[in-house]
């Protein structure tokens, strides 16, 4: 039996992560920490403000620090952002004992789900947007197949994706 005392969500933008961790967080009754907020919180500005007047090396270095400071916390679920995965070895700095979930989601489910909230996504700005997310999903991929575990979102609700997260850790405990 391996127990789970956080789990992280991990995937794409758009995939749901931050709706899906708190809605698990409820059900658990854990603590819910959205990663992006937390890197806001500290900085004092959004994230697109941090892209645009600090540049993505100064936000990935933010994150890089956010992540750090929730190494020893328990009886969470943290939503990360969508580019966390793929900083070289940031994802072990949470992964004992944490549970990672692959939020998946398709590259037209994200640009349906994010037409209208591409302003608070600095990467997707700027022309050919559904070429822009085909590459940068193709790239990624292989990082966030490295979550212990994947679970759909297409086609889903917040709540069934929950559910998803919730069958995903009874089967990693059990
Ligand atoms: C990013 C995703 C965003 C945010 C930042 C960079 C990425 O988070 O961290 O804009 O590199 O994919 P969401 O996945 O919550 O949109």
């Amino acid at each position: 039996m391996t127990s789970v005392q956080r789990i992280v969500l991990v995937g794409f933008m758009g995939a749901g992560k931050s709706t899906v961790a708190r809605l698990v967080a409820e059900r658990l009754g854990w603590n819910y920490v959205d990663l992006d907020q937390e890197i806001e919180r500290r900085a004092g500005m959004s994230v697109p403000e941090i892209f645009r007047l600090r540049g993505e090396a100064e936000f990935r270095r933010l994150e890089r620090d956010a992540t750090t400071l929730l190494a020893a916390c328990t009886s969470t679920v943290i939503a990360a952002g969508g580019g966390w995965m793929i900083q070289p070895g940031l994802a072990d700095v949470l992964r004992r004992g944490a549970l990672l979930v692959w939020l998946r989601v398709s590259p037209d489910v994200v640009i349906e789900r994010l037409a209208h909230e591409v302003e608070g996504r600095p990467l997707l700005r700027g022309g050919d947007r559904a070429g822009r997310v085909a590459e940068l999903l193709a790239e990624r991929e292989v990082s966030y197949a490295r979550a212990d575990v994947a679970v759909s979102t297409d086609g889903l609700t917040a709540d069934e994706v929950a559910d998803g997260v919730e069958r995903a850790v009874r089967s990693w405990t059990s």
